[in-house]
């Protein structure tokens, strides 16, 4: 206490500098970082991703220098040029950079944007044309979990070069689906304009903070919070003694969840190292901290349980012993859920099999990462409704959730989704909402709660560590007879989402190949772990890193090309998945028809764009310690949630002959408003400018479930389209009175009612103005959409590396990825999307790994220890769009946010094999592993050389 009273009296200091041009001077705290400053004065462009000086988010020019203005006191800058993206644009236009970055593509959820192109503009003012392995070298301070990289090189490169404007991007029969149009707020992003949920100043605003559980399992004997409450600044203190005691799950998924009901708001019991114990309100984040430290916490601590494979052993302790858990299968022995299936007879299978292999595979636990870490901002409205205001995927599930866990009416609760940045199923999760509205209630104030980096990295979701077992029989000619996977999972401490990820691994996976034959065994149990949940590609990378290996394997053990095995075993158009049904999420018992497929021709542009054959037969070079191969592997995923993801969609006609698009999709920033957008103005006959769209707000929105399983460009784009064709049709009826036309001659193109006969056009705004000045009716429409099918994208993923046999590292060349997303609507948005799940892919091959100690403590939670791609790290891309046409999607797409995450992985562990002749069957494949691999099989070839001496002087003999 005495610390802080000395810290509110430290002494204040005046520092002037220019700033953007600006001269301005602030009262500041000698220790403030500039970071903090620049946020607090308004200069929203400044992000804060990891505040360690790793990630670049909060980059500004000092004199013209980019600096990481989390690593600067603002009294550093006392006299100082400070440059913000904010001063980068012109009043009335953007900068050239920024332009080229909205141009290429360069920006999905923006967060990174402001301090890439700060970077890139200190560069270009050194070095006017810059070689790529300069753009490349400066853009290696700036983490972008989003795009792969490629597109932001581009941008600055075609700044640098520019080129006359490329002409229209495609041949396609559709005036606005099929073409990259300008992403919807591209333009804000590029600017680094108030756009994200901490984007914003709220008056009175206090600061919340979470105290984090040091120990993995324990029980809260006794925790004192006097201290903290007598903290001057503390408003609030809470524990499991002031709240509402509400078993839930914090998946986002539509009700009734189909994850346990295991987690409470605030509990007496902690789980895992970093679970909720206590939070504090406090009028700065300095005094919550101090608060957190003042509480007195004595644990009665309890044995972990940290290893999935002992989880269920006899005498282990019972995680969820609580007696008010619902939902869990066996919560004795921790198993939080269990799935087994079985198609056909697979011990048949495998006893008719010419060849049988049976592996066994290991994931680790890869995080999210996204830049903006999870934040939440709450307050109550002048008629005393909740407001949440957050970065979240799932709007109205969380309005949902926390109304249950607050007992609040739905009606009282109001969230609303600015954009993110970035999600990848991290914010599929209820992980701030409820314990910052909780704060608000407890204070009636406003409160914010953002997870700093390393918080992000202890209390955040994970990807499911999983162990696969899996055995795969064939014939002589490559024929697949028997399939079967036998997963354990650990879902950490809470069962979110851990029947649903794990149903995928089976669901999507095994399906891949017609097998008469297929099993699926999955127990997820519970551990004192770090929490897993949605990821993207929601169980699919692990089972298809275990599967695709295989494959590789049978390939060269029948002595086939493996892409020859695989053309012979893929599932194909007309083909119906019985698996997906049985186990998938949704509505069961409907097979899955396949009703478009494009994985032949995937395979076959991969193999040409990889130069498969030339590859797999050149030599290695047996001078060098570098060992080249090439390597694929295929997958599919699925496109929403059959029977389950619905979504609505509203489209009214404004005077001027625009339309605003209400929905309630999330736009994470993958781009969903763009396409959704697209799929409007194309049904509408206008162009894009002329549709204006408003999402992610739940008191204006219709529902939708959200952004996750891939499900929104297929089931909100459907709604989208629905609502629109019914707009479109009251136009025409309209403009039939008007024209004297029957209506089914009219159509709508170019923003005009054209008749069919070549009668004069009619502008839609003369019609707009005429329905609502003198017909009096607001032409409005709303509808609804959901489907009982699945369709899956496909893709397949070849990969180039190179192996140096001295130190172990695995260096990837090129990775290319042929996928059929049906028809892509914005093909730069959708080879955006691929590139940036490659990149995740990437890292989760070969160095993303969670590490914990033997206490179950995460020992990396910073960038600098937890490394995910950087600029420099991505090898050459090549991403090939297969064209297919899905009858169930709006205007034949299908999605293309996750598939293309699945199978890198196994591409580079099979073109490992390619280039060293070693399997590796557990991720990451570390440079170690592959150093003490190769030693192994040296020390093995050496062990063989007198036994091999011996049996041929015998033979000899
Ligand atoms: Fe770079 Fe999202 S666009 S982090």
């Amino acid at each position: 206490m005495k610390k802080v009273q000395q810290k509110k009296q430290a002494p204040r200091m005046e520092i002037s500098l220019r700033i953007n041009g600006e001269a301005r001077a602030w009262t500041i705290a000698p220790g403030d970082l500039l970071l903090d400053v620049l946020r607090r004065e308004g200069y929203y462009g400044v992000k804060r991703g990891c505040e360690t000086g790793d990630c670049g988010t909060c980059t500004v020019l000092v004199g013209g220098k980019p600096i990481n203005s989390c690593m600067m006191f603002a009294a550093q800058a006392n006299g100082r040029q400070i440059t913000t993206i904010e001063g980068l644009a012109r009043p009335d236009a953007l900068h050239p950079l920024q332009q080229a970055f909205v141009e290429s593509g360069a920006i999905q959820c923006g967060f990174c944007t402001p301090g890439m192109e700060l970077n890139a503009a200190a560069l270009l003012a050194k070095h006017p044309h810059p070689s790529e392995a300069q753009v490349r070298e400066t853009l290696s301070g700036n983490l972008c979990r989003c795009t792969g990289y490629i597109k932001p090189v581009e941008a600055v490169l075609d700044a640098a070069n520019p080129k006359p404007a490329a002409a229209a991007s495609c041949s396609h029969e559709h005036d606005v689906v099929g073409h990259n149009v300008q992403k919807v707020d591209g333009a804000k992003l590029a600017g680094g304009r108030s756009a994200f949920t901490d984007d914003i100043h709220i008056r009175g605003l206090l600061y919340g903070k979470v105290l984090g559980s040091p120990h993995a399992h324990a029980r809260i004997k006794r925790i004192d919070v006097s201290k903290a409450k007598a903290l001057p600044g503390v408003h609030c203190v809470l524990t499991y003694k002031d709240v509402p005691r509400v078993p839930h799950t914090t998946a986002g998924q539509a009700w009734p969840e189909p994850s346990p009901y295991d987690t409470y708001l605030l509990d007496s019991k902690v789980r895992f190292v970093g679970d909720r114990v206590a939070a504090v309100a406090a009028e700065s984040r300095e005094i919550a901290e101090e608060a957190l430290r003042l509480i007195k916490v004595e644990y009665e601590l309890l044995s972990p349980v940290l290893d999935m494979e002992h989880a269920q052993d006899a005498g282990v302790s019972a995680i969820h012993d609580e007696p008010d858990s619902t939902g869990i299968h066996d919560a004795k022995h921790n198993v939080a859920a269990t799935i087994h299936k079985e198609l056909g007879n697979v011990a048949d299978g495998f006893r008719a099999s010419d060849l049988v292999l049976e592996h066994e595979f290991r994931t680790a636990r890869q995080q999210h990462a996204m830049l903006e870490p999870h934040v939440t901002i709450t307050w109550l409205d002048p008629d005393n409704r909740l407001v949440i205001r957050t970065s979240t995927q799932v709007p109205f599930h969380t309005r949902r959730q926390v109304a249950m866990i607050l007992q609040i009416p739905v009606q009282r609760v109001r969230v609303i989704k600015p954009r993110m940045g970035g999600g990848f199923g991290g914010k599929q999760e209820m992980l701030l909402e409820d314990i910052c509205s909780a704060l608000t209630l407890a204070t009636r104030r406003p409160v914010k709660i953002e997870y700093t980096r390393r918080e992000e990295f202890f209390m955040a979701r994970c990807r499911h560590p999983q162990i696969l077992q899996m055995k795969m029989g064939f014939k002589k000619d490559g024929t697949l007879v028997a399939n079967e996977m036998t997963v354990l999972a650990s879902t950490g401490a809470y069962g979110s989402h851990s029947s649903t990820v794990q149903g995928n691994t089976g669901s999507k996976v095994l399906p891949l190949y017609r097998a008469p034959n297929m099993k699926f065994d999955c127990d997820i149990v519970y551990t004192n772990t770090p929490v897993a949940g949605a990821f993207r590609g929601y169980g699919c990378p692990q089972g298809f890193f275990a599967q695709e290996s295989m494959v590789d394997e049978a390939a060269q053990r029948l002595g086939m090309d493996p892409v020859e095995l695989r053309r012979k075993n893929l599932i194909r158009k007309g083909d119906t998945d019985e698996l997906s049904a049985q186990l998938g999420e949704g509505r069961k018992g409907l097979p899955r028809l396949i009703r478009s497929c494009g994985i032949e021709e995937c395979l076959e542009r991969g193999a040409a764009a990889i130069e498969w054959e030339k590859k797999r037969k050149a030599p290695q070079d047996k001078k060098s310690h570098l060992r080249r191969g090439v390597g694929l592997a295929c997958a599919m995923q699925g496109s929403g949630i059959a029977g389950v993801d619905w979504a609505a969609a509203v489209i009214k006609l404004n005077e001027d002959g625009s339309f605003y698009l209400q929905t309630g999709a999330a736009d994470v920033g993958a781009g969903a408003d763009t396409v959704l957008a697209q799929i409007a103005a194309e049904t509408l006959g206008v162009s894009i400018d002329k549709i204006n769209i408003r999402s992610g707000d739940t008191d204006s929105a219709p529902f939708d479930v959200g952004a996750y399983a891939s499900s929104t460009t297929i089931i909100s784009g459907g709604a989208v389209k629905k609502t629109a064709e019914k707009v479109l049709l009251r136009v025409l009826e309209l403009a039939a009175q008007l024209m004297h036309l029957p209506a089914d001659q009219l159509s709508c193109r170019n923003n005009h009612v054209v008749a069919a006969g070549g009668a004069p056009a009619m502008p839609i705004a003369d019609i707009a103005r005429h329905a609502i000045y003198r017909e009096k009716v607001q032409i409005i429409e709303s509808a609804s959409h959901f489907i009982t099918d699945s369709p899956p994208p496909f893709c397949a993923t070849f990969a180039e590396v190179e192996v140096d046999t001295e130190t172990g590292k695995v260096r990837v060349l090129h990775l290319v990825t042929a996928v059929d997303a049906g028809v892509a609507i914005h093909p730069r948005l959708a080879q955006g999307q691929v590139e940036g799940a490659v990149a995740q892919a990437l890292g989760y091959a070969l160095f993303e790994e969670m590490l914990l100690d033997q206490h179950g403590r995460m020992i990396n939670p910073s960038f600098l220890d937890y490394k995910i791609p950087s600029a420099k790290d991505m090898p050459k891309l090549t991403t090939i769009l297969v064209e297919t046409n899905e009858p169930l999607g709006p205007y034949g797409a299908k999605s293309i946010g996750e598939v293309a995450i699945d199978a890198p992985a196994p591409a580079i562990a099979n073109a490992i094999f390619h280039a060293i002749g070693v399997r590796f069957r557990r991720l990451p494949i570390r440079s170690e592993d592959v150093l003490r691999a190769l030693q192994e099989k040296k020390d093995k070839k050496e062990e063989q050389k007198p036994a091999v001496r011996h049996a041929l002087a015998a033979a000899s003999d």
